[in-house]
């Protein structure tokens, strides 16, 4: 298959700008538009009602996607998840429930650790059920149930549009198994459905403001260590983030919960390492903001990414700020804040002549152990 990078530089730029049509694509694959419900397109083959808890692995990027839908499938199926990378995951002896349900994530669907951890599940009677990009791979073709994104082939070796579309149908996923066990009411899937369904345009928002991106990634590029702070989803989020810069750039990025600033990383703070802080409005805005005015009165090096409200709230020197609409908040507001993570990195990586689509010692799929 032959994909061009039409009118972009680099093949992440087009797979970053294709985003809000590929999320798009994706919900509308698993929901159902004119009734704003969700609608799978495949039934649950499990009891759902049965399930006490829900095993995740996943490598990269796709374990952070698994890691952020924790926050989901705990809120709205009221599962408990339990969620390790799969290099680990496989050599865990880890006890598995009867007839539990396993969920794989990947984008290759050929990663050799994501496959030995699904091999072990099916091994110990789960149901595995993988969300994958390539219908035909080998991890889709021996697992009891497939997801796919839809996101469409992925060339750039970091990993972007792949990420946003295994957030959707985890989000979707999470619904309806909150419906499917009799925990989240159709009144309250309706608001979630609606709140996934405005993040396609959301992200086309972010997409348009991009140039205001520059100036901070040319700060960043200055740094030689880079902290990335959020709560709740972006706590996640911040580890992606900082994997992203890492790939690309050869920064040294660290992604911490921000509340677990003051347990050690807060020693680092000083002028020379940017602190870049995920500030979506959502339930811990307020506690965010709050961790954002201890690296403030350190005299970090802030960058805040968040809504204006949230600059107005933390009411401290920012060395950069990139503001998001003030929509893109609640519980997918991930989705949305992964762009400007991707692009800050993407950004980083171009200022500094990196090899933005094939950086340096990684393959696009980790078929080796
Ligand atoms: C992401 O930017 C990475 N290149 C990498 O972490 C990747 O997500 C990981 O290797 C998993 O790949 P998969 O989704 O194809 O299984």
């Amino acid at each position: 298959l032959q994909v061009d990078k039409g009118h972009y530089r680099h093949y992440m730029a087009k797979e970053i700008h294709e985003q809000p049509e590929v999320v798009g694509r994706t919900l509308a694959h698993y929901l159902d538009l004119a009734s704003g419900t969700v609608r799978l397109p495949f039934a649950f083959d499990f009891d759902a009602r049965a399930l006490s808890r829900v095993t995740i692995s996943a490598c990269g990027t796709a374990f952070y996607a698994g890691l952020l839908a924790r926050y989901w499938l705990e809120r709205f199926a009221r599962l408990s998840v339990d969620i390790d990378i799969a290099s680990e995951f496989r050599y865990r002896e880890a006890p598995l429930p009867e007839r539990g349900l396993m969920i794989v994530v990947s984008q290759s669907g050929e990663t050799a650790d994501t496959l030995a951890a699904l091999r072990y599940a099916r091994a110990h009677g789960q149901h595995v059920l993988s969300i994958v990009n390539v219908e035909t791979s080998t991890i889709a073709r021996e697992s009891d149930t497939v997801a796919l994104t839809l996101a469409g082939p992925e060339i750039g070796v970091a990993s972007t549009k792949a990420f946003t579309c295994q957030l959707a149908v985890f989000a979707c996923l999470a619904l309806a198994l909150g419906r499917a066990r009799g925990v989240l009411t159709e009144e309250r899937e309706k608001e979630l459905v609606a709140e996934l369904i405005a993040t396609p345009g959301l992200m086309a928002q972010v997409l348009k403001d991009e140039a205001r991106i520059e100036p901070v990634a040319r700060d960043v590029a200055r740094a030689s260590s880079v902290l990335y702070l959020g709560r709740g989803p972006s706590y996640p989020l911040a580890l992606e983030g900082a994997l992203k810069l890492k790939e690309l750039s050869y920064i040294h990025a660290e992604g911490y919960a921000a509340g677990e600033l003051k347990h050690g990383p807060i020693a680092l703070i000083d002028f020379s390492i940017p602190v870049v802080v995920l500030a979506p409005h959502d339930a811990s805005l307020e506690k965010t903001v709050s961790n954002l005015q201890e690296v403030a009165a350190r005299g970090g090096h802030l960058i805040l990414v968040g809504p204006n409200s949230a600059k107005v709230a933390a009411a401290a020197d920012l060395a950069g700020f990139i503001e998001m609409p003030e929509t893109a908040a609640g519980a997918f507001a991930a989705l949305v804040y992964a762009l400007p993570a991707q692009l800050l990195a993407y950004h980083v990586s171009v200022f500094m002549g990196k090899d933005v689509d094939q950086p340096r010692n990684l393959a696009k799929s980790v078929t080796v152990e």
